[in-house]
């Protein structure tokens, strides 16, 4: 059954670079054989990432690829567990960009997985396990290749690719944006761009209850166009991405109120933890911007394990060494007030905006707990009782008072007062390889 082996083995390998930084690359062929993976073709990638490992440059992959080459065996998929092990030895060490160009089954998912950053082309490129043609003689489920594993499917739901492109060029440029706010490896300083000012910052609504959309705040504090979402549409709720600040690259994580009212979820904790443990790796701060009732209660997340997964946003913040700030806009509620890397998480600052509400839960939940005798005798009190729990429990200087805030600031003072602490921050000792990225 031996195919005969494409000239190159069906991937092109070397190093480049980008903005004149080194980066290791591979480009996998899908006019040889469907870009699968043999066992020539696997020692080239191998070669690429080692090398890319003893340089302490980044490495870009251009998947295309039907997965083990079949007629090849188990070389090809020794190849693969050769491939995976060098992924996860670089993780957390250089940054792995993966370019989904194609179909792309089997390993060449799995290894994109190991990756930091996935960019998918919006048509024409699939990300799935196993084809539709196994999932059909295993299953007997008829699905199309888009809806197993489009860039619909992995932008909305499962979580799986961080960036779409229109064409390969608009990957490859967002790929060069990506490396633009990333060090060449953990051992490597963050790469400083060219300061600008930001836009405008927005006038939050007068309710509390009203919803607004926290891109324009980060858009009032971050250097113009410097945002670059990440899984924008998958658990919106939460978002996050890379900015600058006075041309310094920082991760946001922010609480998003136009989607579920900003809860946390299992997806949006999941989205959050690596996140916050890319930034980890590769040095960059963490800019936190808290607008959340709390967790989102229910059987279903119970059921689909809320706690342990949860979990991982918690220990992610916890165990971060880079700088970290956090300004709370407006609700910070319960447990979620503590996730969303609090004081007492280690935050090395945390500033509240004067409207700013924290506390355990909101007024009205907690008055209805706390004062249920009195309002079963008399309904009529609730307004003072609501009002009077505002005033005496959640007013912002409170927080401010038991150090669990820093300063209470103005929304235009945000970014001063960001830039300023970063400034200072960025001085502050830490371990440079830190730990690896692992997939949540
Ligand atoms: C050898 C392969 C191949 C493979 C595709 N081709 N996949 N050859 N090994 N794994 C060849 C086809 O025979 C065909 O050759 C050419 O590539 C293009 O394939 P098409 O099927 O015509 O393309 P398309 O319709 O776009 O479908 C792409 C595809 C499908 C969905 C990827 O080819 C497919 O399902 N392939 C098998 C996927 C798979 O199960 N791989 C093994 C996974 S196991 P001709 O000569 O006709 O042009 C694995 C181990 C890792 O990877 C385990 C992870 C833990």
């Amino acid at each position: 059954m031996q195919a005969k082996r494409p000239a190159g083995d069906g991937v092109v390998t070397g190093h480049a670079t980008v903005d004149g930084r080194p980066i290791g690359v591979f480009a996998q062929d899908p006019s040889a054989l469907g870009g699968s993976l043999g066992e020539i073709h696997a020692a080239k990638i191998v070669a690429v990432l080692r090398q890319a490992g003893r340089a302490r440059m980044p490495v870009v992959g251009l998947l295309d690829s039907g997965g083990a080459r079949i007629q090849e065996g188990l070389a090809a998929l020794d190849g693969y567990g050769a491939i995976f092990r060098a992924n996860v030895q670089l993780s957390g060490r250089v940054p792995q960009l993966s370019l989904i160009l194609g179909a792309c089954a089997g390993g060449a998912v799995y290894s994109p997985a190991l990756t930091d950053i996935i960019i998918m082309l919006r048509e024409n490129a699939h990300m799935f396990l196993t084809g539709p043609q196994v999932v059909k003689a295993v299953t007997f489920e008829d699905v199309s290749p888009s809806d197993l594993g489009g860039s619909e499917i992995h932008t909305r739901h499962s979580g799986v690719a961080h960036l779409v492109a229109s064409t390969p060029a608009e990957a490859m440029d967002l790929a060069r944006r990506v490396l633009s706010y990333l060090p060449d490896s953990c051992w490597d300083e963050i790469p400083m761009g060219i300061p600008a000012p930001p836009g405008t910052m927005p006038r939050l609504p007068d309710s509390p209850r009203v919803p607004y959309d926290v891109r324009q705040v980060i858009a009032g504090i971050v250097d113009s166009d410097s945002f670059l979402e990440l899984q924008s549409r998958f658990a919106r709720n939460l978002v996050v991405g890379f900015a600058r600040i006075e041309g310094r690259p920082v991760g946001v994580v922010a609480n998003q109120p136009l989607a579920l009212a900003g809860v946390l979820d299992i997806s949006a904790s999941e989205k959050g933890a690596r996140f916050v443990r890319l930034c980890d790796a590769f040095g960059l701060p963490l800019v936190t911007l808290v607008d959340t009732p709390g967790f989102l209660p229910g059987t279903k997340q119970e059921t689909n394990g809320v706690i342990r997964k949860g979990a991982k946003l918690l220990y992610a913040f916890s165990e971060a060494t880079v700088p970290r700030l956090t300004v709370v806009l407006r609700k910070a509620f319960g447990g979620a007030y503590i996730v969303m890397n609090s004081k007492s998480l280690g935050a090395d600052a945390v500033f509240c905006w004067p409207r700013a509400q924290m506390a355990v839960m909101g007024a009205e939940g907690a008055v209805d707990i706390v004062y249920r005798r009195e309002l079963r005798d008399d309904p009529g009190v609730r307004p003072d009782l609501v009002a009077g729990y505002e005033r005496e429990v959640m007013a912002p200087h409170l927080p401010a008072e038991r150090l669990s805030v820093d300063e209470v600031i103005e929304p235009e003072q945000t970014r001063p007062v960001l830039a300023a602490t970063l400034r200072t921050l960025a001085r502050s000792v830490r371990p440079r390889f830190r730990h690896d990225n692992l997939p949540q």
